[in-house]
C-alpha cells in the first residue's frame, strides 16, 4: 500500500517521458546540490529529518495546554501562513468538527481569520466566540502582512479586554526567529514565540511550527505527519521516474504544458479536501506563475462541480488537464439498504455502499472526460490518515520544486505578490509608500 500515480488516461505516451527524463535528472541535481534559483529557500527539503526537536516538543506541549484551557482557538495568518494547517485540519478531522459537541470534538473549536480584510467576517467571528475561553496564534513570517496585522490588532484588544494581564499567556506568535514587528512585540508583551525557519518560504512551511501548532491543537498526531513526510523525503529522492511518482507528476505536467494544456484542475471526490486543494493551488500558482509562464492551478470538487464546471471540462476549450486525488479507502462508508416499497427506485443499489457510487461516479467521469480529450492523471492515496497526509504534502512540495526548474523559473520567490501590497499600502496611506 502506497501513494501511486496512474497516467494511462493522460494521452502521454511512454516515449515522451523518456525523451525528457534527462531534464528531471538535471532539475534533481540543481535542487539537491542547491545550485538553482532560490536555493536559499531549501530548508524544507530535508526538514522532515532535520527539524528542530526542541521546537517540536514545545509545539506539542503548547498544543496540549491550549486544548486544556481553551474552548476556541483562533489562527491568524494568510497564504502560506494558514493554508497548510487548514488543509490538514479539515482533511483529517471530522467534517463538522467545529459543530460537534465538546465531548465529541475533544478539543477547541478552530477558526481562521486574517486571511481576508472583510469587516463582516471579523465582526461575526467575534460574535460567535463571545463568552468562550480563547487562545490565539498569530502566524506571519514577515510580521508586516496587512491582513493578519489588522486582525491581530482587533483580537489583541478583545483579548486584553477579556483577560487583562493574563491575555499574554493565551497569545502565541509564529514568526522570524529574531527580526520583525511581531518578534519585537512578543519581547515587550511577553508572548510565547515559535519560529518560521529563514530557509523555508510560506508555501513550503506547513511542516514547521507554522502548520504544526494549529494542527496539534486540532488533536492531529504530528509525529505521524512528520513520519509520512520523512517517508516521502526518502522515496521522492530517487532518480528513477518510473518509481518516483513525485518526479513523474512534475514531468507529466510539463509534457502537457508543452502541448498547450495550461490549466490544471485538481479534482477530488471528498469535500474535506477542499482546503488541501487551496493549499496546492497556492503552492503551484505562486511557485510557477512568473516570467509570463505557468500552468493555472484550479480545483474542482466532484461530484458537486460536475453539475456546474462539468460542461466546460467536457466540451469547452481543450486547454485543460485534470489531476484527481483518489482516496481508495474512505474514512466512513454507509451501506444502502433495501426498502420494502422501492419508492425512489434505488433498490438496485441495495447492499452497495455510498462510496461505491462515488467511485463509479469517478470512473464514469474519467471515461467521459477522457473521451472529451481531457488528459487525466490519477493520484491514488490508500487512505487519508496523518501518515499519508504528510507524505502527500512532501510529494507535492518536491514535485513543485522540480516542476518549477523544468519550467525555468525560480520556484521559491513571489515577486508578483508584492505588487498589490505596494499599491494597497499607498492607497491606505502607509508611511513610506
Ligand atoms: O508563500 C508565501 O510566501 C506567501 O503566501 C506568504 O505566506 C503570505 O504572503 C503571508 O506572509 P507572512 O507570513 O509574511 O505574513
Amino acid at each position: 500500500e502506497n501513494i501511486s500515480l496512474d497516467y494511462s488516461n493522460s494521452f502521454v505516451r511512454e516515449h515522451e517521458l523518456r525523451h525528457l527524463e534527462e531534464y528531471i535528472s538535471l532539475a534533481h541535481h540543481i535542487l539537491h546540490e542547491k545550485k538553482g534559483a532560490g536555493s536559499e529557500y531549501l530548508g524544507w527539503l530535508d526538514y522532515p529529518k532535520n527539524y528542530d526537536i526542541e521546537e517540536f516538543k514545545k509545539v506539542k506541549e503548547t498544543a496540549l495546554n491550549i486544548r486544556k484551557n481553551s474552548e476556541v482557538f483562533i489562527v491568524i495568518g494568510i497564504g502560506g501562513s494558514y493554508l497548510g494547517s487548514r488543509a490538514c485540519i479539515e482533511g483529517l478531522n471530522h467534517s463538522f468538527y467545529n459543530q460537534l459537541c465538546s465531548e465529541k470534538r475533544n478539543g477547541p473549536e478552530i477558526y481562521f481569520v486574517g486571511n481576508n480584510v472583510s469587516s463582516t467576517y471579523i465582526f461575526e467571528l467575534l460574535e460567535l466566540i463571545e463568552d468562550k475561553s480563547l487562545s490565539i496564534n498569530v502566524i506571519s513570517k514577515s510580521g508586516t502582512t496587512t491582513e493578519p496585522a489588522i486582525a491581530f490588532r482587533i483580537f489583541r484588544e478583545y483579548m486584553n479586554n477579556k483577560y487583562g494581564k493574563e491575555a499574554k499567556d493565551r497569545i502565541y506568535i509564529t514568526t522570524d526567529k529574531e527580526k520583525g514587528i511581531l518578534k519585537e512585540m512578543s519581547k515587550n508583551e511577553g508572548y510565547e514565540t515559535f519560529t518560521v525557519p529563514d530557509s523555508i518560504g510560506g508555501r513550503y512551511s506547513v511542516l514547521t511550527s507554522v502548520g504544526l501548532l494549529p494542527i496539534a491543537v486540532a488533536g492531529i498526531d504530528i509525529d505521524m505527519l512528520m513520519e509520512g513526510a520523512k517517508e516521502g523525503m526518502e522515496e521522492y529522492s530517487a532518480l528513477d521516474i518510473d518509481k518516483n511518482y513525485s518526479y513523474q507528476y512534475a514531468l507529466l505536467r510539463n509534457i502537457l504544458y508543452r502541448k498547450g494544456k495550461d490549466i490544471e484542475i485538481l479534482a477530488s471526490y471528498e469535500p474535506s479536501l477542499h482546503y488541501f486543494q487551496e493549499w496546492w493551488k497556492q503552492l503551484f500558482g505562486e511557485s510557477e506563475g512568473k516570467d509570463l509562464k505557468g500552468i493555472y492551478p484550479s480545483s474542482a470538487n466532484f461530484t458537486t462541480d460536475l453539475h456546474s464546471l462539468g460542461q466546460l471540462i467536457q466540451d469547452g476549450k481543450r486547454n485543460i488537464f485534470e489531476t484527481t486525488i483518489n482516496i481508495e479507502k474512505v474514512r466512513k462508508d454507509i451501506e444502502i439498504k433495501k426498502e420494502q416499497e422501492d419508492l425512489d427506485g434505488l433498490n438496485f443499489l441495495s447492499g452497495k455502499t455510498i462510496d461505491f457510487v462515488n467511485k463509479k461516479a469517478f470512473e464514469g467521469t474519467l471515461l467521459a472526460h477522457t473521451k472529451g480529450g481531457v488528459p487525466n492523471i490519477i493520484i491514488n492515496i490508500p487512505e487519508m490518515n496523518e501518515k499519508y497526509f504528510g507524505k502527500l504534502i512532501y510529494f507535492f512540495q518536491k514535485s513543485c520544486a522540480i516542476s518549477g526548474y523544468l519550467m525555468g523559473v525560480n520556484p521559491f520567490d513571489q515577486p508578483g505578490v508584492e505588487e498589490y501590497k505596494k499599491n494597497m499600502f499607498k492607497l491606505i496611506g502607509k508611511p513610506g509608500y
